[in-house]
């Protein structure tokens, strides 16, 4: 079983850009952290960051052939990205969204989520601990092949 992480905008930032609301792990902690889990869990596991949209669309596209199920933090892009959720539908594999702070508890324009119905779930507001939930609800659901 494959499974595809992957991070949007200034995620690459993560340990430097606002400590007190996302933490202090960098991204390649988070990353790191992941592959040990997956590597417990005996599944494969890829990596993918970009601050661009269409970056994000195509790589999603690709996992079709891919990978058999998606964690994915989409930034800001949550709160307004069409065709991110566009391409979230078509896919057909499980996507998890993850949000390392809880986007309820933010501004108000961070409550809503274009992705959320179209994902299998969402986790927020768990930090790190969201990615490596969330990497266990997608190898869960890709087992049962429930999208
Ligand atoms: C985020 C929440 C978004 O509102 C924000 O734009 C991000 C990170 C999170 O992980 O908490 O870039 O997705």
């Amino acid at each position: 079983m494959k499974i595809l992480v992957m991070h949007g905008p200034n995620l690459n930032l993560l340990g430097r850009r606002e400590p007190a609301v996302y933490g202090a792990l960098t991204l390649d902690e988070i990353n790191a952290g992941l592959g040990a889990l997956a590597a417990g869990l005996g599944v494969e596991i890829s990596f993918f960051q970009s601050n661009h949209e269409g970056e994000l669309v195509d790589r999603l596209h690709q996992a079709v052939e891919k990978e058999d199920a998606v964690v994915f933090n989409p930034g800001a892009f949550t709160h307004y990205s069409l065709a991110l959720r566009d391409a979230v539908a078509a896919v057909g594999i499980p996507v998890i969204e993850v949000h390392l702070s809880n986007i309820y508890a933010r501004e108000e324009f961070r409550h809503h989520s274009v992705i959320a119905p179209v994902a299998a779930g969402q986790i927020s507001g768990l930090g790190g601990t969201g990615y490596r939930l969330a990497l266990r609800a997608a190898v869960e659901l890709a087992a049962v092949g429930r999208n």
